[in-house]
């Protein structure tokens, strides 16, 4: 018997098992072989939720919730935040390693000059209604931009995947600008390939009458580091969804409206919406703690709060903090932080989130930050979308790469109706 099994008793039958251990893993299709009966289906695990499942071998992105640890490829959260560039980032994320000075050159120029989107999707766009919710946009934008591309279906296609990998990752932040115009009933602001992408973001955004928009260089390399915190994070619930996807060979514009989907959602990237909708509603400092009764009577989540994989301070949201710090010198103090920061003392020694390890996740201050830039809260998943989506295609190429990976289609425990004859309806 060599160490890395698993021996399992059946206790209904007596029988033993050795299953195979690798990477602190059993396969669950080893267990298919535990019956009673010869006919029976066999074993299956349960895990709503995927709990305790993993989907995939991935090289792209390690976290330890335990310690509070985050590396895309190798490199710490910390070191990329404080040393890097959200495009270079992307490509490490995208290829595995950082580039050289030629590569980057070539990376950049390849992102920056395929900003523009086709003028039909600007029409698509204008035929929202004035007040449609920007992420509802950006999600049908990016699965109408299918339509576009249809030579995206050829997903076997190196040269045709990475096309449609530059594009996306190139047009994001210029429909996520122009759902923001059309929220505030501004004219859309085209591209300008002389700023960097951050800066041309905040171009798209914010430019007016004047001829050339200089954006604010902090604002411009925050923006640049919230994006790089949210790239990517392991197989998240909108990156589960962009691999369920892809793994029926779909094109990756439709892939990624679904993962964008998944990510609006406030339990996961909605949250920041539903953080600033929550420290609006608590209004003042003083009312934090009648706030914080209700959430341990489970009246209500503490937004911003809690991680299925960190139980302990997630390292973006402790950068993060650190990030808002430079921007408020910039735009001005948020009051909202001052009620943030009450709500997260009260946490870190309270019981009831300290026994459940509850921490600021990203999505905690990054919605104080977006709405003293000047972003409506209803930009904010939108802003986490936009960076997600180098993770999301990443993953999706290391998904198509996977010769062991086959279309996701989970089993069920069903406890439905046994057989039962149809009942005219003159007899029901
Ligand atoms: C993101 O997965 C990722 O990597 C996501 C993300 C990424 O980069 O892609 O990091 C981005 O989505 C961050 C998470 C943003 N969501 C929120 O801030 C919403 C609030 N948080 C919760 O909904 C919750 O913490 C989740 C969804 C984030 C995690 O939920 P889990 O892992 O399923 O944990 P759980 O619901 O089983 O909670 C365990 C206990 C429960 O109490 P008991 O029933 O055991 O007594 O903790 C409680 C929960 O009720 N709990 C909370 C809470 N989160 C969990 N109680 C109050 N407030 C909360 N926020």
């Amino acid at each position: 018997m060599t160490n890395d099994t698993l021996t399992i008793t059946d206790n209904r039958t007596g029988r033993t098992y050795e299953l195979p251990i690798s990477y602190e893993t059993i396969n669950a299709m080893d267990l298919r072989q535990i019956k009673v009966n010869d006919d029976d289906f066999g074993m299956m695990s349960y895990d709503p939720g995927f709990k305790n499942t993993a989907s995939t071998k991935s090289t792209i992105t390690y976290i330890d919730g335990g310690k509070g640890i985050l590396r895309y490829r190798g490199y710490p959260i910390e070191q990329l935040a404080e040393q890097s560039n959200f495009l270079e980032v992307a490509y490490l994320i995208l290829f595995g390693e950082l580039p050289n000075q030629t590569q980057y050159d070539d990376w950049e120029y390849r992102i920056l000059h395929r900003t523009f989107v086709h003028e039909n999707i600007k029409k698509l766009m204008q035929s929202f209604r004035y007040d449609a919710h920007p992420m509802s946009m950006f999600i049908s934008t990016v699965a109408a931009m299918s339509t576009f591309y249809p030579e995206s279906r050829d997903i076997t296609d190196e040269a045709t995947r990475m096309k449609q990998i530059i594009r996306l990752i190139a047009k994001v932040p210029t429909v996520a600008a122009f759902s923001y115009r059309n929220l505030r009933g501004l004219p859309y602001v085209y591209p300008d390939n002389d700023l960097s992408y951050s800066g041309n973001f905040l171009s798209m955004l914010d430019k007016m009458t004047e001829v050339n928009y200089e954006p604010n260089p902090v604002l411009e390399r925050a923006l640049d580091v919230l994006f790089i915190l949210h790239a990517d994070h392991e197989q998240n619930c909108g990156t589960a969804t962009m691999r369920v996807i892809g793994s029926s060979h779909s094109d990756p514009y439709s892939a990624m409206a679904g993962a964008a989907g998944a990510l609006f959602g406030p339990l996961h990237g909605g949250a920041n919406e539903a953080v600033l909708r929550m420290l609006t509603e608590i209004g003042d400092v003083k009312n934090v703690p009648e706030f914080m009764e209700g959430v341990k009577n489970r009246e209500r989540l503490l937004m911003g709060f809690g991680h299925r994989v960190y139980k302990n301070y997630d390292p973006r949201a402790r950068i993060i903090k650190m990030i808002a710090d430079q921007v408020f010198e910039v735009t001005g103090p948020n009051p909202m932080l001052d009620i943030a920061l009450e709500l997260e003392r009260i946490a870190l020694e309270d019981e009831f989130f300290v026994s459940r390890n509850l921490y600021p996740n990203v999505d905690f201050y990054s919605g104080i930050i977006y709405q003293a830039m000047g972003f409506p809260v209803a930009m904010f998943p939108v802003l986490f979308a936009i960076p997600r989506t180098v993770g999301w295609l990443a993953q999706w190429v290391e998904l198509l790469n996977d010769s062991t990976q086959k279309i996701a289609r989970p089993r069920q425990i069903y406890l439905g109706e046994g057989e039962r004859d149809f009942v005219p309806m003159g007899e029901r």
